[in-house]
């Protein structure tokens, strides 16, 4: 045999051998199987942020009780869909769920995920009522596999560079927050926000957590809250379409939370977040910082002090907010499979998600009538 034929007949096959290598790693690479439990309204946004984490994990099954939604979302994933939890749990073997459901069975979910000891990322809020979160948090405790609470604005960076702002001290000392969540919601035919049982509330349990954790990242823990509820514009649902609270922070800071499901903005009739306007503001005695999240994602800024990067003293600087809103839920996906694969612990857990919860239920037990 020619001399360069042998030195091709041993090359080539070692130049094919890190492909190989390669090929068959891809074959044996183990990716996180995922359950999502519920495939309603907001279960788009997660299936988007795991298909941005596919390199990590991927979708394995999904239940959900109305039949329609299993149909429609196995042909849109193509994933097995069960009807019910037990189920979906009792076939696939997974390594995660991720729960979209109403209210008030986030309790019974979490006790058939964590007697199996399934790591679970738990949309907000934990749970409808204060007894039932506590015992999710005792049950988390006891199985002792990450359980992640969907704060998911806490995990947009421009929520950081606020946070950063007043905790250099550019606004001088915090004295007062205001925060405001307006939309005219577009009720689905099967939404669990019409009923009050489901909701454990209205507009305000099931939105004005999204305003809180972020001002708690901000400004600390809220200690009293007063205010009032109404009901006056959406005859679709049974708890509170309006409510408007009073908050005292235990640093001292006073503020107040606006949350409407029955205001009529540009845009309302089409999809979130158009026609939803989304914003808060913190106010201290050298400056104060708007935070714009929809539907015009900005930042506003002002400092009367010298040696702020962001901002000149004396004028507003305004910037605009590149990252689309969705990046909070990729970030917050990414996050918990890292704690599934043991890389992080849990940035909201069930302890900080009751502590929010309670700050939830305090306006209905202190409401002025
Ligand atoms: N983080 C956010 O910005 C955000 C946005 C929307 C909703 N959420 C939260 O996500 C959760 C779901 O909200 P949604 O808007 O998707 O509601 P949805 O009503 O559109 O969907 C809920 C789904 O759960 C299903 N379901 C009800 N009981 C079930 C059971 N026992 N087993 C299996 N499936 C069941 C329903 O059939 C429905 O398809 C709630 O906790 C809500 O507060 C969070």
């Amino acid at each position: 045999m020619p001399i360069v034929a042998i030195v091709i007949w041993i090359v080539l096959p070692i130049g094919w051998l890190p492909i190989l290598k390669n090929n068959l790693q891809m074959m044996n690479k183990r990716y996180l199987k995922i359950g999502f439990i519920g495939a309603g309204r907001v279960a788009d946004v997660h299936y988007n942020a795991l298909q941005e984490c596919g390199e990590v994990a991927q979708l394995a099954a999904f239940c959900d009780l109305r039949p329609e939604a299993v149909y429609s979302r196995q042909k849109e994933w193509g994933v097995p869909g069960f009807a019910s939890i037990a189920t979906m749990l009792d076939s696939v073997q997974l390594d995660a769920v991720v729960a979209l459901v109403p209210h008030n069975i986030h309790l019974d979910v979490m006790k058939k995920c964590l007697e199996r000891k399934l790591p679970v990322l738990l949309e907000k809020p934990i749970a409808a009522k204060m007894e039932e979160a506590l015992e999710i948090t005792r049950l988390s405790d006891e199985a002792g596999v990450p359980v992640l609470v969907g704060h998911n604005g806490l995990f947009h960076p421009s929520l950081d560079r606020i946070v950063k702002f007043v905790s250099e001290g550019w606004i001088g000392k915090p004295l007062m927050a205001s925060a405001k969540s307006l939309q005219w919601l577009d009720f689905r035919p099967w939404d669990f926000r019409k009923s009050l049982e489901q909701t454990g509330g209205g507009a305000w349990m099931d939105c004005a957590g999204h305003l809180i954790y972020r001002l708690n990242a901000i400004l600390g823990e809220v200690q009293d809250v007063t205010g009032f509820v109404s009901h006056q514009a959406r005859d679709e649902m049974e708890g509170e379409d309006t409510a408007i609270a009073v908050l005292r922070f235990a640093s001292g800071v006073i503020g107040h939370a606006v949350v409407s499901y029955g205001c009529k903005l540009p845009g309302y009739e089409k999809d979130w977040p158009s026609g939803c306007e989304q914003m808060l503001m913190v106010s201290g005695d050298k400056g104060m910082v708007e935070y714009h999240i929809c539907p015009d994602p900005h930042i506003r800024y002002y400092t009367e002090l010298e040696g702020c990067e962001i901002a000149k003293p004396g004028v507003w600087e305004e910037v605009a907010v590149d990252e689309p809103f969705e990046t909070s839920f990729t970030e917050q996906m990414r996050h918990f499979l890292e704690c599934v694969n043991g890389k992080q612990k849990c940035k909201v857990t069930p302890m900080d998600a009751t502590r929010l919860l309670k700050t939830l239920l305090k306006l209905y037990e202190n409401q002025e009538n």
